[in-house]
């Protein structure tokens, strides 16, 4: 039984492929046509997705996209009478789903009558609902997804029973912690699709100077709901304005907050002004707001479930910082975030809602990694290496795992910044030990080392820490596993002088803990970071530079020469610049240009 999951003409493009049950492959197409949050029509992913399970697309038994223009449709057509402009959108988004199995069909190019899949359109809640639970390793769980909007609703919760889901409820729109999210994002200066995350950095560095007018903006409403004051934002009179840009096929999205909100508040920060304590203010504030009605509904969902264990997904589950307090304020005990819980996960969803709710299949998978993506063999890494020649000024050596692992802790020990590339690239945002920048943790100075030689990013956003699941108890005061970077934990406060660099400003860091199932190399080069430096920790931020992270090594090869790492990993080759890597005039400007 072959399922095909695409979460296509919509943000975060991406596609997975489950046969018999068990998850084969999944990616994000930005991975693989280089455009960060690519949207549109993810052709790419597709045909790597079936090249990994050795299927060509009339083999595929079912084809599941995570969106069903029938769902709420009485206040789908509501909302489009009041917004010829937001119909107009709806209706091109619509027609682009109806024609998929023509896309496809020219795509890959084929005719359409050869693609024999059964095609089935998921609720885009109930696929990211499935993309948690169905994955998890729980028999039984509390299930939440809460987003910006898909299909016209911004949060569902269920119970996950065996191989099924009951509903317990949802809010729809206008009523939406992510447009809230993204709509004061906004307002703090920052654009750009995907600018939440820097925010949730520049909290930290705030007090909640405005609780009580953002309560206003939004407040707990009941047993699970919530509401927003809906004066202070426009997608409800002007429709929610995403869409994405066919030229480049970058994700679009318009001004979220009203004047009111101005009035009330204070003009909104221009993204060239800049940042002052009020920013952070209203950013801590922001978070504070989030988080008091993430509690709330946490709670609710314990007690109309009467579960212990959480699944979690939509894009507010990327709020490492609110999941961080889950065990401390709610009954939950255990918690599953699925690594892409954004939109790019609603094709695993989709596909397993398929495979549970549709067909009735027992669950068989429980997705206890992120290395889903392409990978490469060692013939195809050695020819990249073979590019490299002496004008370079690069020293190249091929070496066994345990001395890979031995060396690459000395370099990293040593202060050295170092390119890790390594087996499957990973599904979702984060670098998890596959494409990922190392560092050492116990260099303070490390973090605007980074910034200034390789990330240029702004400066209040933190790095993160990657750490052996046994050593975790020693460095953070909460111990559930953290497998995707999901949750941010206070550091111990005698251990923050070991590890400052990834420890942010507030004591807490967003922590990847390792397992050596998970991942054995990755595991084992912490460990041997550990005993060259007494402390299993690295710091860890993904390999690349203001683009989608790498995925080919050559595209890795391209970043180290690009930028001023030391040295590059690329499987069992090492890398090591010979010259300097010191950051150049233009490098540095570029750094000083985003700092505020
Ligand atoms: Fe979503």
């Amino acid at each position: 039984m072959i399922i095909l999951g695409i979460n296509a003409y919509h943000a975060n493009a991406s596609a997975a492929i489950v046969v018999d049950g068990r998850l084969i492959a999944a990616v994000e197409e930005e991975r693989l046509n280089r455009v960060k949050y690519a949207a549109g029509f993810p052709a790419q992913a597709i045909q790597f997705c079936l090249n990994c399970a050795g299927v060509k697309l009339p083999e595929v038994d079912h084809i599941a996209v995570p969106r069903d223009p029938w769902a709420r449709l009485e206040t789908k057509l509501l909302y489009a009478m009041r917004m010829p402009h937001f119909a107009l959108e709806r209706l091109r988004v619509m027609k682009r789903f109806a024609g998929i199995r023509q896309d496809l069909a020219t795509e890959f190019v084929i005719d359409p009558a050869q693609i024999r899949a059964q095609f089935h359109r998921i609720e885009h809640h109930r696929a990211h609902l499935a993309s948690a639970y169905f994955v998890s390793p729980f028999d039984g769980a509390a299930v939440l997804s809460a987003d910006g909007l898909g299909d016209f609703a911004s949060s569902m919760c269920a119970i996950g029973e065996g191989p099924g889901m009951r509903i317990l409820g949802e809010v729809t729109f206008p009523h939406s912690l992510g447009m809230y999210y993204t709509a004061l994002t906004q307002y703090i200066g920052f654009w750009k699709f995907g600018d939440e995350y820097k925010v949730m950095g520049l909290a930290a560095y705030g007090e909640p100077e405005y609780l009580d007018e953002f309560r206003r903006i939004v407040r707990a409403d009941g047993p699970l709901s919530f509401r927003l004051g809906l004066e202070y934002f426009c997608h409800q009179t002007q429709g929610p304005d995403m869409s994405w840009r066919e030229a480049d096929r970058t994700p679009v999205l318009g001004k979220l907050f009203s004047d009111y909100l101005e009035k009330r508040l204070g003009p909104a920060r221009k993204p060239d002004e800049p940042l002052t304590q009020r920013h952070r203010n209203l950013a801590a504030t922001m978070q504070a707001a989030l988080e008091e009605v993430l509690v709330a509904y946490w709670n609710d969902l314990a007690v109309e479930s009467g579960m212990k264990s959480l699944c979690l997904a939509g894009g507010v589950a990327f709020n490492c910082v609110a999941n961080g307090r889950i065990f401390d304020l709610t009954p939950f005990e255990r918690v599953y975030v699925q690594p892409a819980a954004g939109d790019a996960g609603l094709s695993v969803g989709a596909a397993f809602a398929v495979q549970h709710e549709i067909l009735g299949r027992s669950r068989e998978f429980q997705m206890d990694h992120a290395y889903w993506g392409p990978q490469f063999s060692a013939a195809e890494i050695s020819n990249v290496t073979d590019s490299v020649d002496s004008s370079d000024g690069v020293e190249i050596t091929q070496t066994g795992e345990q001395q890979l692992c031995r060396t690459t802790a000395r370099h990293i020990a040593e202060g050295k910044i170092v390119g890790w590339f390594q087996g499957a690239a990973e599904w979702g945002p984060r670098a998890l030990g596959n494409r990922s920048i190392l560092a050492d943790p116990r260099r303070p100075e490390m973090k605007d080392v980074l910034n200034r030689r390789i990330k240029h990013r702004e400066v209040f956003r933190p790095f993160a820490p990657s750490i052996i699941e046994e050593a975790v108890g020693d460095y953070f005061e909460k111990t559930h596993a953290s497998p995707f970077m999901t949750f941010a934990y206070p550091v111990r406060p005698e251990k923050r002088k070991d590890i400052p660099a990834p420890t942010h400003v507030d004591g807490t860091a967003r922590l990847q803990t390792v397992s050596r199932s998970a991942n054995p190399l990755y595991w084992q080069l912490i460990r041997a970071v550990g005993d060259e430096t007494g402390v299993p920790v690295v710091l860890n931020t993904s390999f690349n530079d203001n683009e989608p992270i790498v995925c080919r090594p050559e595209e890795a090869l391209e970043c180290f020469r690009r930028t001023h790492m030391d040295v590059l990993v690329l499987g069992n080759f090492v890398l090591e610049r010979k010259q300097s890597a010191a950051p150049t005039e233009e490098s540095a400007e570029r750094f000083a240009q985003r700092q505020n």
